[in-house]
């Protein structure tokens, strides 16, 4: 208030001028003037009607008037609207009395219209008469504090925003431990409402076991500044309302207020977060588990698969073995036929030659010349020998089966086989107790015998051991197809013949049965003997099979099939016949091989016999349907020209009842060979055969 105006009216109740009054009027506005003119604060001086008398500098510094621009302003201009109402209802009670005094923060509008924030207090003055009254008002600015306030407002509002939107319950308490504030999330958390917590002690947010503990961790930091959950995160366990226990992780922060010292709790409930570990846990737990069954589920799985795998490697072992076993056999039948065959020829051979020995003996007185003729015999004997061998291997000798006792068998000849082995071995013969029957030829299982105790002795030239055993074995169909090839399963006499010598190579084991298969030196060995050996085992429906290891000795095993039935005692044994007596009976021969031919109708002639002589079976018909008389037919029985003898000799006896028939062969198996149906009742004499034996037979059959 630079210049305050003395020209503005100051007017009684009644509006009447007084002299005294007036000066006393100026007087108090120069005191006002000189209280007001340099206080700090806004200082107004406004009539009954509202209108600025007067204002002090600080005042028109706030609204930015000078001291006459402000004068004369009234309420309306310097409120602003929104207050405006409220001023002068205020404005109106005080004038009238009905209250003494106005506190009110509102908003003045400066010169620029710009609100200002003022708290205004107003009172009545009244001149020393009474007459005047002026309403005077201390407006202090407030903007400053406002917008402090305003701004502080903001910020809780932000904070209380960010405090209910977080996700971890917020809780503040004091240094005494009273909770000052709880966020939306500790309400969700604990279950309580704010109103229920706050001013409470925090322990109510704990169980019981942890309150003293508590109180004891702000003590101690409160005396001792050591913090031991403040800055530090932990976990610790939580109580809801519900007085349910969970795990939260607590953190600390401290703040102060002044001196008041705050402690802000973030708390995250960490009870899911536990138990998605906890089923991690058991999930790791239980895949574990599961991996191991797995593995070993896939161990085992492997070790199957390696069975299988062993299995087939096995399996296909046993096919090797089976189709080397099977080569094998097929390539003894080849050469068993093979075999039988030049046998066959070699035994008319032997035939004629011994036949015209025999001849010529009789006719020759010279002790030389019959010399010479009885070495030529026994060159042809050995030679009959060797054919008969030969046909043991292609399975073409005679053979007669009986049921026989193995046991009893090797002890009739054991004497033989002593003196076979020699003195420098040792011969052990052991069998099983209860041995079976076995079908066998007796004289042809000895002579396996023997062959093979030849060997045996052969390969152990500096003495050893020979054990001959016989076992009780049956043969399944894996067992028979791998180790025994060409014989059927089922149960067989096993003879094993086991010698301590050099053994066989592969090579030599490969070809041990081929007929005239040898390793010893020239003139020593046929290599006929095995060959008997397994032409035998095989025609008697059973094999032989050799083991053997190079300087590991050898073992043959000659498998012979079980007999059911009884067994009948030896076998029969042919005698040397005495000279045929001579006798004029004529006998027709039928032989297709000359030089046979010719030997027969000697020998026959020799014997005192008339003979007439066919080369076929057509011819001899033609003899038989003429008038020539004919006793006896003795017919080959394999012969070319269509008609076999025992073909001839049906006819034969058909145009001649009562003709006698002999047969002579030197095949055994005719039906496979020839597609011949022997005839079990007809007189049959074996290629070769020595003069004694035509003789006994002609002899026999005749007199029949
Ligand atoms: N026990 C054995 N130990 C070692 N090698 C053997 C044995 N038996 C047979 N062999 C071999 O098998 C070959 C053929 O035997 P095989 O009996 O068929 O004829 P061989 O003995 O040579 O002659 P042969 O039997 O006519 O006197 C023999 O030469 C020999 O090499
Ligand atoms: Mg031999």
């Amino acid at each position: 208030m630079t210049k305050p105006s003395l020209e503005q009216p100051v007017v009684n109740k009644s509006g009447a001028k007084h002299q005294d009054g007036e000066r006393r009027h100026s007087v108090g506005i120069d005191q006002f003037r000189i209280l007001t003119e340099h206080a700090p604060i806004g200082i107004e001086q406004m009539d009954p009607q509202g209108r600025l008398l007067d204002a002090n500098d600080a005042l028109c510094t706030t609204l930015g008037y000078s001291p006459d621009e402000i004068r004369g302003k009234s309420i309306a201009e310097l409120v602003h609207p929104e207050q405006l109402a409220e001023a002068l209802e205020q404005h109106q009670q005080l004038i009238r009395g009905t209250i003494t005094d106005i506190t009110l923060k509102t908003r003045y509008l400066r010169k620029d219209r710009l609100p200002v924030w003022v708290n205004v207090t107003s009172s009545l003055a009244h001149s020393d008469d009474g007459a005047l009254v002026w309403r005077i008002s201390i407006v202090e600015d407030i903007s400053e504090r406002v917008l402090a306030q305003e701004r502080r407002e903001g910020d809780e509002a932000k904070y209380r925003a960010i405090i209910d939107t977080a996700v971890d319950s917020i809780v503040v308490i004091d240094d005494r431990g009273i909770i000052q504030s709880f966020n939306q999330a500790a309400k969700d958390t604990f279950g309580y409402h704010s109103a229920e917590v706050v001013g409470e002690n925090v322990r109510m947010l704990m169980p019981l076991p942890y309150h003293a503990a508590h109180d004891g961790y702000i003590t101690n930091y409160l005396k001792t500044g050591k913090a031991k959950i403040i800055g530090i995160g932990r976990e610790v366990t939580g109580r809801r309302k519900d007085g349910s226990l969970f795990s939260l992780e607590l953190s600390i922060a401290e703040w102060r207020a002044g001196e008041e010292r705050y402690f802000t709790g973030i708390m995250r409930d960490v009870t899911d977060r536990k138990c998605s570990e906890e089923a991690l846990r058991r999930l790791n737990e239980t895949l574990e588990q599961r991996v191991g069954e797995r593995t070993s589920a896939l161990a085992e799985a492997n070790q199957r698969l390696a069975d299988a795998n062993q299995r087939l490697t096995d399996q296909m072992e046993e096919l090797r073995l089976a189709q080397t076993a099977l080569q094998q056999v097929q390539k003894m039948e080849a050469i068993g036929k093979l075999t039988g065959g030049i046998a066959h020829d070699f035994n008319n051979l032997l035939t004629a030659i011994s036949g015209s020995l025999d001849v010529m003996s009789l006719r020759i007185g010279d002790d030389r010349a019959t010399q010479l003729i009885d070495a030529a015999q026994r060159a042809v004997d050995r030679g009959a020998q060797l054919t008969q061998q030969l046909l043991a291997f292609a399975r073409q000798q005679k053979l007669r089966p009986e049921i026989a006792d193995i046991v009893s068998l090797i002890k009739d000849f054991r004497i033989l086989i002593d003196r076979a082995a020699g003195a420098t071995i040792n011969v052990e013969v052991d069998n099983e107790p209860l041995l079976w029957p076995a079908l066998v030829d007796s004289a042809q299982f000895q002579s396996a015998i023997l062959n093979l105790v030849m060997n045996a002795r052969d390969a152990m030239p500096g003495g050893g051991r020979l054990a001959i055993e016989a076992r009780n074995v049956v043969l399944n169909k894996q067992m028979a197809a791998t180790t025994t090839p060409g014989i059927k399963p089922g149960e067989y006499v096993v003879v094993s013949i086991r010698d301590t010598g050099g053994g066989m190579t592969e090579h030599v084991m490969s070809r041990a049965f081929d007929p005239f298969f040898t390793t010893k030196e020239t003139g020593k060995g046929t290599g006929l003997g095995l060959s008997q050996v397994y032409g035998f085992a095989q025609q008697s429906g059973g094999t032989a099979v050799i083991d053997s290891a190079f300087g590991r000795g050898t073992t043959v095993r000659v498998y012979l099939p079980r007999a059911v039935g009884v067994i009948v005692g030896a076998a029969i044994r042919v005698t040397e016949a005495d000279e045929a007596s001579d006798a004029a009976e004529a006998i027709l021969v039928v032989e297709d091989d000359p030089n046979v031919l010719d030997m027969v109708a000697v020998n026959l002639s020799s014997l005192g016999y008339r003979t007439v002589v066919a080369r076929n079976g057509r011819e001899a018909l033609e003899i038989l349907r003429g008038t020539d008389p004919v006793d006896l037919l003795f017919t080959d029985v394999v012969m070319p020209g269509g008609l076999n003898g025992v073909q001839v000799a049906r006819e034969a006896v058909s145009i001649r009842s009562g003709l006698r028939v002999l047969l002579t062969t030197g095949h055994v198996s005719l039906g496979d060979e020839a597609g011949v149906t022997i005839d079990e009742h007809l007189p049959m004499l074996k290629k070769p055969y020595r003069r004694p034996d035509l003789a006994k037979k002609l002899e026999e059959v005749l007199r029949s």
